[in-house]
Formats: structure tokens, C-alpha cells, sequence
């Protein structure tokens, strides 16, 4: 998704509601956070107030990726993800293809109970359900310890607001016989991965992370690793592609939780051409090089460091796709190994494997191996089957085995009296709880994308991108029937559409939609007694 052309269209022509990125009159619309939080322009800030103006500097500062591009592998796509609103992923690839293969996959995201569950939140309990739908574990979680130590909920509070956004999670149509439902304060295994992960992070971290200071309580913080444990929680009795559905304010969290994911492997895998570590710049050099050089040139068939490093040193900077330090690290590691041959290879480095593990790790290894201090090189195995060794071995021998989780991220939606969605403007959104004729008058109320008269609508077209009601059509209102956004869309922007009659409809569909989600609620109260979650908080007040 560019964000350039106002009207820019998903691969199948469903139009894609702006949501609040920054818009032509480059004032950098003001996005709400999924939670109803204020959002303002600054970096990414799962607690304060960050914003997203433009999300294409999410793409481009933080290196979140487009979801367009990886929509083709992805079974059955929700239409979250068909229309744009789901917009950004990390690493969703194995995800995806896992619930293709029919393998092992999870999903997983919580909640902080601060408030009453609202349209927001509908989308990532939409996420969930859908992913459990596909064939993935599924958990929903309550993060009740970070509302208390972060928002200053109390616990009487904590219990009512989580009840309630269970009941909408299994209303929309969550299986809590097949998932899992927790609540942070009660899940003891949690608590304990929470402390291994608190044992890889330090303070400088979290203070670069989430600015952090020596004003910052400690259980907030203990509220970020719990949240790191959350995140590798469906890994614990297997590793397996996981995807945690977020607003792009918790990147800052799925950064970290992959971070450490990697930080507690026993073994990093890599590919090595000698015995020497190199850093992803001085591989590339060195790849570049051994690409150029033919072994057959050379004495003896065989490519020594040395001749590397010669042609190295003969080459000028500029035909290098480098710079003049990685190319002098290259050169002082090459000559230094001097008439050691070059040669690909898988290499497992060991990070903190126990002995027994580094030796299981030895004796699995099939081919030929090369083993040193601090790794092994294999010479007949690829990177993709070494990953997989290194896991087995190390799960086998008591350790974790992670793998990174990945994200998908969503579109904030746009308030409906415009600017920022606000928990503390109730006519701003739509609550799940909302009575069905007050979510019907406040979508009448919502301002829109019309023109001033009726006359300039019909000549000009309404702007749908704009528009918050459109918004609703397309995240919400519509459901799966593309034909329907689309239709709406068309005749909007086509002029043949006016705002009232427009909202008329979108009021009477938000008051259905109100109505019948009220009635699951009440229907699924039973399933809610028999799930395996705790409700009433036993904690002191
Ligand atoms: N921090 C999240 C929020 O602000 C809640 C949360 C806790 C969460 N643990 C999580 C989200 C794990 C995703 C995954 O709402
Ligand atoms: Fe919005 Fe509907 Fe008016 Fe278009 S016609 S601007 S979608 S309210």
C-alpha cells in the first residue's frame, strides 16, 4: 500500500478505506489506538501516546512489512486482510504457510481490561477467531497485571472489564474447548518464562525500547516481560510459527519478544565459508567474491582464503558492494586464515547449549562435520534443515527452541465524530456494550466524507476515503461480502450515493449488529463458566 493515491485499491479492487493515514492535505491525520487511546506523532509507544500519521514510515523506519505481498499464500484470507485493513506483518510467511500444510501454528493477543470491549477490539478478536478457524492454537489473554501496574487499574474493575470482553471473544464466535483462555495474574508458567526472559533483558534496554526511567515502576516492567512470556507462551511444549494480530503500537513489544526468542536458542544457525565468524556485511563481501572467483583457476582446484584475499585487495572499493571498513575486517580475517581452503558451509554456533546438548548436537549432524570450541560446521546440510536439527536437539535436551513470533497489524479506525476514536468520547465509538439505539445514533450522528449540498455530492462523489461511516462499512458492517464494501464504495465516490440515506443504512446495520452480538453475549455466558479461566480476581484490593 503506497498511501499516495487516495483511491488506492487492494488486489481485487475492494476499496481500501484510508483510516486515517496521513492524507492529502499533508496535516498527517491523527490515528486513534485500537484501545481508544490518544495517538500523536511521535515513535511507536504501546503505553503513551504514539500515532501513526503515515503508515508507510512503519514500512520504512521500522521494517514492518506489507501484508499485500504476502496475501496470495495465505488460505481463505479474512477480509481484514483482503480489503487492507490488516496492512502490515512480520514474518507471517511461516504462518501462513503452516495452516496451509495443515501443521502446527498458533495465535495469540491480549487484552488490557481497562475498558469496555469496543468495535477496536472487535478486530483482533476477528483475528483470533479466524486463525483459530484455519487450524491454529489458539489463546486470548487478559493482561490484567499490566492494567494494574501500568494503568493503575484496580483489581474490581479489572474482573468486571474482563469478563466482558471474554464474553464478546466467545460471542464472535471464539472455541474455548479448543483454545486457551488466561489471565496473566493466573498463569503460573507464564509467570515463570517471564523470569527466564527477564534474565536476556536489562534496563538500558527497556529504556531505548520504551523510554523507561528511573521514575518507571518495577511492576511495570515486570509487565513487559510477562508480555514477552505471553507472546512465546503457545511455544512452551512445542516451537511453532505463532502470530500475534496487534495495532502497530505493540511492534515495539514483537520486536523484543523476537529478540529474545533468538537470545534463549542454545544454537545459532548460519552459513560460514571458513572457520571464522563473519557479520552479515563481511558475508555478503565474501559471497560476492567466492561468486566471481572460479576454483578451477586456481592450484589445486582449490579456493584458499589467501587467493581471496589477494583478489580482495586488488579489487577497487568501488566495484564492492561495501564499505572500507567491513573490507578490512574481510581482508585482515582472510589473510589471516591464509591456505585455509573456502568453502560453504552450515554452521551452529553455540550461544549457551548445555555440553550434553552441544554433543547431541554433534552426533545428529549427518554428513560431514567440522568441530570446533564454539561450533560445528556441517558441509552436507542446508540452512533450512540445520534450523530444524538445531531445534530438535535443543528441545530434546531441555531447552526451548524458539522461533521468532510473527505479527500482523491493523488499521486504527478513524472516531466517528472524526479525529481520534477516545474512550473518553463516548459518541467517538461504538461499544460492544452500547445500547443497539445509541449505536444506531451515533452512527446517524458521525460525521462523513459528504460534500456541503447534495448537488456537489452528486456532481463530485462523496470521499469515501474520509469518510468514518465508509470505515465502518469496510471493517466492520460489511462482513465477508466485498461486493457489498465495494458497491457502497462505488456509489459513493460515483455521486450516487448521499450521506443520509448512507447512514441511515449503516445505522440500521450497526443497530442489527449491536443486537445480535448482545444476544450471543448472553448466550454464551454458560460456555464462559465452564472455560478453564479464572474470573474473580483473588488478589488484595
Ligand atoms: N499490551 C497489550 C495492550 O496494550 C496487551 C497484551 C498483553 C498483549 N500481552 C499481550 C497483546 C500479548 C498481544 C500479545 O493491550
Ligand atoms: Fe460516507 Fe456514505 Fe457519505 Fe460516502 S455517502 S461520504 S460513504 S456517509
Amino acid at each position: 500500500m503506497t498511501g499516495d493515491d487516495p483511491l488506492e485499491e487492494s488486489e481485487d479492487g475492494t476499496p481500501l478505506p484510508d483510516g486515517g493515514a496521513a492524507g492529502a492535505d499533508g496535516e498527517g491525520s491523527k490515528v486513534p489506538r485500537a484501545d481508544g487511546g490518544a495517538v500523536d506523532d511521535v515513535a511507536l509507544d504501546p503505553w503513551g501516546s504514539s500515532s501513526v500519521s503515515d503508515y508507510r514510515k512503519l514500512f520504512e523506519e521500522f521494517g514492518i512489512e506489507e501484508f499485500d505481498e504476502v496475501l496470495e499464500e495465505v488460505p481463505n484470507p479474512h477480509y481484514l486482510m483482503r480489503r487492507g485493513v490488516i496492512f502490515g506483518h512480520r514474518d507471517y510467511r511461516p504462518v501462513a504457510e503452516a495452516m496451509r500444510e495443515d501443521e502446527p501454528a498458533a495465535v495469540l493477543s491480549g487484552f488490557m481490561p481497562t475498558g469496555d470491549p469496543h468495535i477496536g477490539h472487535k478486530l483482533v478478536f476477528d483475528e483470533i477467531i479466524w486463525h483459530q478457524q484455519q487450524g491454529a492454537d489458539a489463546y486470548g489473554l487478559i493482561a490484567d497485571l499490566e492494567a494494574h501496574a501500568a494503568r493503575g487499574m484496580s483489581w474490581e474493575e479489572i474482573d468486571e472489564h474482563a469478563r466482558s470482553y471474554l464474553l464478546s471473544l466467545l460471542a464472535l464466535g471464539f472455541d474455548p474447548e479448543e483454545g486457551t483462555l488466561y489471565r496473566q495474574s493466573e498463569n503460573r508458567e507464564v509467570q515463570d518464562l517471564a523470569f527466564e526472559l527477564g534474565a536476556e533483558a536489562n534496563f538500558s534496554e527497556f529504556q531505548s525500547i520504551y523510554g523507561f526511567d528511573g521514575e518507571t515502576d518495577v511492576s511495570h516492567m515486570q509487565s513487559v516481560v510477562t508480555q514477552m512470556a505471553d507472546i512465546l507462551y503457545p511455544q512452551l511444549e512445542e516451537p511453532k510459527p505463532t502470530v500475534i494480530p496487534v495495532g502497530p503500537d505493540q511492534d515495539p513489544h514483537v520486536r523484543l519478544a523476537r529478540d529474545l526468542a533468538e537470545r534463549m536458542r542454545f544454537f545459532k544457525v548460519s552459513k560460514a565459508y571458513a572457520s571464522f565468524e563473519l557479520e552479515p556485511d563481511e558475508r555478503a563481501l565474501v559471497v560476492e567474491l567466492y561468486e566471481r572467483l572460479e576454483p578451477e583457476e586456481f592450484d589445486d582446484d582449490t579456493l584458499r582464503c589467501t587467493h581471496v584475499a589477494e583478489a580482495l585487495a586488488e579489487t577497487p572499493l568501488s566495484d564492492l558492494e561495501t564499505d572500507a571498513d567491513t573490507l578490512s575486517s574481510v581482508l585482515t580475517k582472510l589473510e589471516e586464515a591464509g591456505m585455509e581452503p573456502i568453502r560453504p558451509r552450515t554452521r551452529f554456533f553455540d550461544r549457551r547449549a548445555t555440553d550434553d546438548a552441544f554433543e547431541a548436537l554433534i552426533d545428529a549432524i549427518d554428513g560431514e562435520k567440522r568441530v570446533y570450541e564454539n561450533h560445528v560446521d556441517a558441509f552436507d546440510i542446508d540452512l533450512a534443515e540445520a534450523e530444524e536439527l538445531a531445534r530438535e536437539v535443543e528441545v530434546d535436551n531441555g531447552g526451548y527452541g524458539f522461533r521468532p513470533p510473527s505479527s500482523i497489524y491493523h488499521r486504527f479506525m478513524t472516531g466517528l465524530t472524526g479525529g481520534k476514536m477516545s474512550s473518553s468520547i463516548p459518541a467517538s465509538h461504538i461499544s460492544l456494550l452500547d445500547d443497539p439505539e445509541e449505536g444506531y445514533d451515533k452512527v446517524k450522528s458521525a460525521t462523513t466524507g459528504g460534500r456541503e449540498t447534495a448537488e456537489e455530492q452528486r456532481e463530485k462523489g462523496g470521499k469515501a476515503d474520509e469518510c468514518p461511516v465508509y470505515e465502518l462499512y469496510a471493517y466492520l458492517l460489511s462482513g465477508d461480502d466485498d461486493e457489498f464494501a465495494k458497491l457502497v464504495y462505488d456509489e459513493c465516490v460515483g455521486g450516487e450515493r448521499l450521506c443520509g440515506d448512507c447512514k441511515e443504512q449503516a445505522a440500521e446495520l450497526m443497530r442489527e449488529f449491536l443486537a445480535d452480538h448482545q444476544e450471543k453475549r448472553a448466550e454464551v455466558e454458560g460456555l464462559l463458566e465452564e472455560a478453564e479461566i479464572e474470573l474473580e480476581s483473588s488478589r488484595r484490593r
